[in-house]
């Protein structure tokens, strides 16, 4: 199994350009389906779980070509199958995608339940509850989903928590519904947002994207899209803490500071100096230690739970004590024992890990359990005296795109280990 080794103790400095959003070209690639039309994705990053879609459309009968700097040609013109397997949506939890698109475009879906995952239990309910409301008939049938619909017809959809995808599923089976759909505390992130943008590019009529409310009206059918992904602020927000833990100077480029408002202002809290552009962010920390500081993950604007873990290796060996709450998964602490490895100082109680910041961590290996606990192992190698051996590094492939050069061309001392 792969792994990346990382000598600790050199201070980031330089640029470093951000690739597309993980979070929103997995929907988008999905809503190829929705159409018989040609679709063009652009800016898509080469990414795990974007292969793994690809090859799931491909099962479908999705016609997929690679163009250059990976932009993805897409054509649904006869759809193969109905059945997302068992066997990728294991691999990918985000195959549950393509049950709205599937359901409206046909009017079947067998799709995989997907299970549980490292960070949580990681129900579907709600988008069974949304795509029900809108009159399909859904039942499970040996550990598949199994969803029938005439036609969908619009609905008023009130979410119990804001799911994202469940958000973006409920939102692409509208599209193609007869008449209007309301989705009340819908998902607010900005990659729920761009769906919609590409969407209506389609054709959809959709607005409201971007709040707690999305209106819907449905459409007999769709034209095809020639779509550009919006930056991975997610991707960017690790960059930035990783520049912050090292004391360093970095600007990323391609990255929207308007999508990272609480990660920016916990970072300025940290002490970083922060400057931002149309289209990126400079951090310089200029060689101080970042101070601690107290987070609370929410549902977007509020602090996203996919920063948690690099917040929770910075407050590591940041000056004072750190309160981490995670309010949004309810096991998204696994890179805690990992970090304790290293030597940082911290103890859970309940949903929160109390950080006291060392002056130094010490290299060790450690085991990555997820995607972004596998990330803030990296970050605290970063710091680290001496050698850092992260394993199970195909975690961290699913989410960042050639993290390693991207650190080095920073000046980090990283390399991955064959097998
Ligand atoms: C999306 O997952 C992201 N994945 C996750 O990113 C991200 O952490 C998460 O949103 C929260 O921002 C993609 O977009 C592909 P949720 P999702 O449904 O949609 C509960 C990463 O690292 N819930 O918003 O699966 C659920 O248990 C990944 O890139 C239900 O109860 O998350 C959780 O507590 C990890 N019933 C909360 O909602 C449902 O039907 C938020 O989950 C659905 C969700």
């Amino acid at each position: 199994m792969a792994r990346i080794q990382i000598t600790g103790g050199r201070p980031l400095e330089g640029t470093v350009a951000i690739s597309g959003a993980k979070n929103a070209v997995l929907p988008m690639l999905m809503a190829s389906l929705l159409t018989e039309k040609p679709c063009g994705l652009s800016g898509v990053p080469h990414l795990k779980d974007v292969t793994t879609s690809m090859e799931l459309l491909a099962q479908m009968g999705v016609e997929i070509s690679l163009g250059e700097h990976f932009r993805v040609e897409m054509e649904a013109r006869e759809l193969a199958g109905d059945t997302a397997p068992y066997d990728l949506v294991k691999t990918m939890r985000a195959s549950i995608l393509v049950l709205g698109p599937l359901l409206a475009r046909q009017g079947v879906a067998r799709v995989s339940l997907p299970g549980g995952c490292a960070i949580g239990a990681r129900p579907v309910d709600l988008h069974l509850k949304g795509l029900k409301a809108m009159g399909a008939d859904i039942h499970v049938d040996s550990g598949y989903i199994v969803a029938r619909a005439e036609r969908l017809r619009g609905a008023r959809v009130v979410l119990d928590t804001a799911t994202v995808t469940g958000t973006e599923n409920i939102m692409m089976a509208a599209t193609l519904a007869d008449g209007t759909t309301v989705i009340e505390n819908a998902a607010q992130e900005p990659e729920v947002a761009d769906l919609a943008e590409c969407l209506i590019s389609m054709g959809a009529s959709i607005s409201g994207h971007g709040t707690n409310t999305i209106t819907i009206e449905g459409r007999e059918r769709l034209g095809g899209y020639d779509y550009t992904v919006l930056p991975d602020r997610i991707e960017a927000g690790t960059f930035l803490v990783a520049a912050a833990m090292t004391g360093g100077h970095v600007r990323v480029v391609n990255a929207r500071s308007d999508t990272l408002d609480a990660v920016l202002g916990k970072l300025e809290e940290a002490g970083a100096k922060i400057e931002t552009g149309p289209d990126w962010i400079e951090l310089d920390m200029a060689g101080r230690r970042p101070r601690a500081v107290d987070i609370t993950t929410a549902p977007y604007p509020g602090f996203p739970t996919d920063m948690q873990a690099q917040f929770t290796a910075l407050n590591a060996i940041a000056e004072g004590t750190g309160v981490v709450r995670e309010t949004v998964f309810e096991n998204r602490f696994m890179h805690v024992q990992e970090l304790q490895r290293l030597g940082a100082d911290m103890r859970l109680e309940g949903n929160a890990v109390v950080i006291r910041g060392v002056e130094e961590l010490t290299g060790a290996p450690l085991m990555a359990t997820d995607l972004r606990a596998s990330a803030c192992l990296v970050l605290a190698g970063l710091v680290a005296a001496g050698d850092t051996v992260v394993d199970r590094v195909y975690h961290i492939d699913r989410g960042y795109e050639n993290i390693e050069e991207k650190l080095r061309q920073l000046g980090a001392r990283i390399q991955r280990l064959a097998g």
